[in-house]
């Protein structure tokens, strides 16, 4: 069973690059950009959950004004490093656990809206079991950010800037791995999660074109 990529000496010997925008090729700089903007919008006062919290990147830009702020990740060095940028947040709690088991985890509808950005769902088993258990907890909005398809060659560079070795790639599906980690990052269309999100029984109400390269789109959660 290969260590999972987020918790592996891999990651932490290229100081976690891949999740720190300082080293991004310039569209990747704007994407996050942008993006920041869109989620400091959408969390202004609400309580928020951050599915795949990763480094904890957004804590310091979302912990001052949401009322607030769960972080869930199942990789314990990101829980560590996350941990580390909660610190003197009162309204932030870090959370171990899996993205298809939200349900049991947290009350019914308990956040008002949710984050699974910076291609999170690319990362994962299920996508649908994954946006199914994300509507449970939600009462508003699920936010989700992916690869968008068609920017493969942006996407390559930028893995090549920021040192991450996928040493597998299917260009015509626009899926990288990892194969000693068992990474795979995916890409999708606006149709694609259309499909997926109304397999999870849920609609995608708005979407956005990040600096061309990552897909934005904001799923109803509607109430069960
Ligand atoms: C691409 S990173 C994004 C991190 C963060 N959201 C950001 O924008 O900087 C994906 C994160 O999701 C976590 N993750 C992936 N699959 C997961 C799962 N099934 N359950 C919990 N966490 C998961 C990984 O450990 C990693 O920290």
């Amino acid at each position: 069973m290969p260590t999972n990529f987020y918790d592996s000496d891999d990651f932490k010997n290229i100081d976690f690059k891949p999740l720190n925008p300082l080293y991004y090729p310039t569209e990747y700089q704007r994407y996050i950009k942008e993006e920041t903007d869109l989620i400091k919008q959408h969390i202004n006062g609400k309580t928020a959950l951050e599915a795949g919290v990763g480094i904890g990147r957004l804590i310091p830009d979302l912990a001052p004004i949401a009322k607030e702020f769960v972080g869930i990740d199942n990789a314990d060095l990101m829980l560590q490093n996350s941990k580390e940028r909660a610190e003197g947040f009162s309204n932030v709690r870090l959370v171990k656990g899996d993205l298809e088991n939200l349900s049991h985890l947290f009350p019914s509808k308990y956040f008002d809206v949710s984050l699974c950005v910076w291609n999170t769902l690319g990362n994962v088993k299920d996508e649908v079991v994954v946006l199914s258990e994300l509507a449970k907890v939600t009462k508003e909005r699920i936010l989700v950010s992916v690869h968008l398809k068609g920017a493969l060659e942006q996407r390559k560079n930028w893995y090549k800037t920021v040192g991450l070795s996928m040493d597998g790639v299917d260009e015509k599906n626009e899926i990288f791995y990892n194969t000693k980690s068992g990474l795979r990052s995916k890409a999708y269309s606006l149709e694609e999660i259309e499909a997926i999100s109304k397999n999870a029984g849920l609609v995608v109400a708005d979407h956005k074109i990040l600096a061309g390269v990552v897909l934005w789109v904001e799923i109803e959660s509607l109430p069960k």
